[in-house]
């Protein structure tokens, strides 16, 4: 069988806060990940880079505890770890880039990724170009938040573009990485079945949840900067709005993709307030409040936000989108559900029919597809109508080796592909800032608090009357 990996040209990843929480966690194990499976080889070169001196060994210690586990073999460690070497620099002073300069290597694909935190992309990306290590062809990496408002998204592109041109600057929304991310737009456009009613004349309405049942605890103090509109709204759910509602591009090429993209977000309208309910989650006698977690007593930053959002275009007038996320929800549960409008005339008189067909999209856990159908409920005793579901689950269809990666890994190697698909490009950042910076502009000036939700429930009621007045409810979460 022809190998499904396909390997990369030779590199040098340059990770900048190689020993950060999101290094350890997704990083590392991503590129061990990659490299046992084949994605590249010896000839491959990661250097870790950070504040701390460390010697090299020290270091390669700290990336073998971020990848060490139960189901991995010391003799694979060991050789990629061989790959791993270290530098010790200042970021925003001069101590450690002469070092650097003298590491990297000509002829190979030069990656440099900042998984620091924003302040620093502008003179990261200012001393490797001041230092020579930047070249016409060297990619650089850049991890969420980008920005919290327009002014500051667009103060970070200035300052990248300074040194970089769009076509090396990879904006990372690991959301896109996910697989059933990438799935959607296959179902969409790989498939003649589902695009024909794609639209306002067949949908009734589409609800994206992500939903998370883990608090804030230990991160609130950073959190209460963004909340969840910051945190996931104007980032993730944004995406997966964006793919849903894109009309299809010509060709899956970056621009292509991303122009689409960039429309569907400049055809948003304006929410209104009595579309959007706020919540904080409450405590319970194991596990402490919204408030507590962010230590201010007084916060107005919800971990919770549920909106209704209308694109204005031919294809979605009318067809509401209702976006809805938050922490410490009943379960860790991402969708995307289709709602399809009821048959036009129901030819089965006084029989109770289940609603419309849905098409759920799930993101995780249980990667899969489902599409909810009504059928004849088997037997005798006439005609009585019942739910049924044709269901994919990509576990149990796929092979091991077909299993999803983690988004990270996907990632990674478009960087070194050079493949920008996947990543999101500065007039679409700004955009989706356009876009958010008057909503939440306006909870600022109402200075209202959101509402109280029970930890574990499905958020607060509010979240539940902007559906019901809408004569619609919201799938269980987890359902
Ligand atoms: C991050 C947010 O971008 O995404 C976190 O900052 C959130 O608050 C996380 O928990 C969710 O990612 P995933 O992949 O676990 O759904």
């Amino acid at each position: 069988m022809v190998s499904r990996v396909i390997p990369v040209a030779s590199f040098d990843l340059l990770l900048f806060g190689a020993t950060g929480d999101l290094a350890q966690r997704k990083i590392w194990p991503g590129l061990f990940h990659r490299y046992i499976a084949g994605q590249f080889d010896e000839n491959c070169r990661l250097i870790g880079v950070s504040r701390s001196d460390l010697p090299r060994e020290a270091f390669q210690d700290k990336v073998r505890a971020s990848i060490s586990g139960p189901d991995e073999d010391d003799a694979e460690i060991a050789k990629f770890l061989e790959l791993v070497d270290y530098v010790s620099l200042d970021a925003t002073g001069e101590r450690g880039w002469d070092k650097l300069q003298g590491v990297v290597r000509e002829g190979v694909v030069r990656a440099f990724y900042l998984s620091v935190a924003p302040r620093f992309f502008g003179p990261i990306a200012r001393r490797l170009e001041e230092h020579g290590i930047a070249t016409p062809d060297s990619r650089i990496v850049v991890e969420k938040p980008f920005g919290n408002d327009l002014a500051s998204a667009q103060e970070l592109n200035a300052e990248l573009r300074a040194c970089f041109q769009e076509h090396q600057i990879y904006r990372i929304d690991h959301y896109l990485g996910k697989e059933t991310v990438q799935n959607l737009m296959a179902l969409r456009f790989a498939n003649s079945l589902f695009e024909p009613l794609w639209n306002s004349s067949h949908i009734d309405h589409v609800q994206i949840t992500v939903a998370e049942s883990l608090s804030v605890e230990g991160r609130g103090e950073y959190y209460d900067q963004s909340g969840a509109m910051r945190d996931m709204v104007q980032n993730h759910l944004m995406q997966l709005l964006c793919l849903t509602a894109m009309e299809p591009p010509s060709k899956f090429t970056s621009n292509a993709v991303r122009n689409e993209k960039l429309k569907v977000i400049e055809a948003l309208e304006p929410v209104l307030d009595q579309d959007i309910a706020r919540g904080q989650y409450r405590g319970n006698a194991n596990q402490g409040s919204y408030l507590e977690h962010c230590g201010d007593p007084e916060s107005r930053t919800e971990s919770f936000v549920a909106m209704k959002v209308n694109v204005a275009s031919w294809r979605w007038a009318g067809t509401p989108f209702y976006l809805r996320t938050g922490k410490c929800l009943r379960e860790r549960a991402s969708e995307i559900a289709v709602h399809f409008r009821s048959p036009p005339h129901m030819i089965f008189p006084g029989i109770d029919a289940p609603d419309g067909n849905v098409l759920v999209i799930r993101l995780q856990p249980d990667e899969g597809i489902t599409l909810h159908t009504t059928i004849k409920d088997p037997g005798p005793g006439g005609m009585r109508l019942k739910e049924a579901s044709l269901d994919m689950t990509f576990a149990d269809s796929l092979s091991d080796e077909e299993q999803p990666q983690d988004a990270y890994e996907r990632l990674i190697m478009d960087v070194i592909r050079g493949d920008q698909t996947l990543f999101m490009r500065g007039d679409e950042v700004e955009a989706a800032w356009a876009w958010a910076d008057p909503i939440i502009a306006g909870w600022a000036a109402s200075g209202r608090k959101p509402g109280p939700y029970d930890l574990g429930s499905s958020g607060p009621e509010d979240a539940l009357l902007l559906m019901h007045r809408d004569g619609r409810r919201w799938r269980p979460i987890g359902s």
